[in-house]
């Protein structure tokens, strides 16, 4: 493909947009060397990452007071958000409607396409562009894989090219759980030498689980990190991750249970069955209990190890498990909120504003 102008990709077409290369694609997201659309993890390199941790750290601490929080709640009130979630979400909705509450922003919804306009026949690309008349950012979750960066690129032809935050795209990825992830394994390791090096295990629907996908891009931002995955072997993670993993010098191993990872792992990420993929009903003879942690599995385990799960369970982990101070899961969705408000905070370049606040 001929060189494009970096920053600039209104004169392309779609064609040209969806097959430029991921580095093409990281520098379109970007506006004025910064960070604008989040759609794909590769667009965080370690700097950033650190520099989020460090924001959603301090936001964290400012709004422990309510002078505090009062301060953070004037900083973005003049920004409105729209929240454009059509897939089933608790979670990653209410923790980006709550930190968009923490900062001022005012937010509208649509969570429901049966209650918009795409029932009349609108297209999803008007859709899109309707929002973009009201708000200055558009956070959504949407079934179709690179329907977001789609959006991204019809409102970049037009007079308001506001941000568009992916929170969850299809099978494909969610680069804003994957923050949440690194900031927990960030806060759970900073006194044992951080994130490098560590071993991490992903368990379950490798292939259809999109958190572990964005999560490993994200990992091999982080020297000599290892990375097990154990899922049962129709569902094992996908080429275009083992690819990138190999690109990027970062080991992983696939197993098919977890006994074999659990004594040698810093943190074991559970998943449950992605079954919504299903096409004829296919994962009801999957036997997911190889893939299921138990009490009895706690005394093997590290004791410095970290038990995480993007969440929502199944039976995947026991609820005995829920009382073990190595279980992550529940602090891990609150994460969620810091590092989501910290999110909006670089985008809407208020960072320093942040950073060098005192009361
Ligand atoms: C995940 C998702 O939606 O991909 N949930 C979340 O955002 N916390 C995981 C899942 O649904 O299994």
């Amino acid at each position: 493909m001929e060189a494009v102008e970096v920053n600039s990709n209104n004169h392309l077409t779609w064609d040209q947009f969806e097959n430029a290369t991921t580095d093409q694609k990281v520098d379109f997201f970007k506006r004025d060397g910064k960070i604008f659309d989040v759609l794909i993890s590769q667009q965080f390199n370690r700097d950033l990452l650190e520099e989020l941790i460090r924001i959603a750290d301090a936001i964290r601490k400012i709004a422990k007071r309510k002078k505090g929080m009062d301060w953070l709640q004037s900083l973005m009130s003049h920004k409105r958000a729209m929240l454009y979630f059509v897939q089933p979400s608790t979670r990653t909705f209410l923790s980006f409607l709550n930190a968009c509450h923490i900062l001022g922003i005012r937010s509208s919804e649509v969570r429901d396409p049966s209650t918009s306009s795409e029932v009349k026949g609108e297209t999803p690309e008007d859709t899109i562009r309707t929002f973009s008349s009201y708000v200055d950012m558009i956070i959504m979750r949407y079934p179709k894989e690179g329907f977001a960066e789609k959006a991204s690129f019809v409102l970049n032809q037009t007079d308001r090219p506001i941000p568009i935050i992916n929170a969850g795209s299809g099978k494909d990825q969610h680069p804003t759980q994957a923050l949440l992830d690194i900031y927990t394994l960030h806060r759970s390791f900073d006194d044992m030498g951080g994130i490098e090096g560590k071993s991490i295990a992903m368990v379950g629907d490798l292939l259809r689980g999109r958190t572990v996908r964005s999560l490993s891009y994200l990992l091999t931002n982080y020297p000599k990190v290892k990375i097990y995955y154990v899922s049962p072997p129709q569902l094992r993670m996908g080429n275009d991750i083992k690819n990138f993993l190999k690109s990027k010098s970062t080991p992983f191993f696939e197993v098919d249970s977890i006994e074999e990872i659990l004594p040698i792992v810093d943190a074991v990420y559970m998943t449950r069955i992605q079954d919504e993929w299903d096409k004829n009903g296919e994962s009801k003879d999957t036997n997911y209990d190889r893939y299921s942690l138990l009490e009895k599995h706690m005394n093997v385990m590290k004791k410095t190890a970290i038990i995480m799960h993007p969440l929502p369970r199944r039976n995947e982990i026991d609820v005995k498990v829920d009382s073990d101070p190595r279980a992550m899961y529940w602090r891990q969705e609150r994460n969620g909120m810091w590092i989501r408000a910290a999110l909006l905070i670089k985008i809407f370049g208020y960072e320093e504003v942040v950073m060098t606040y005192s009361d």
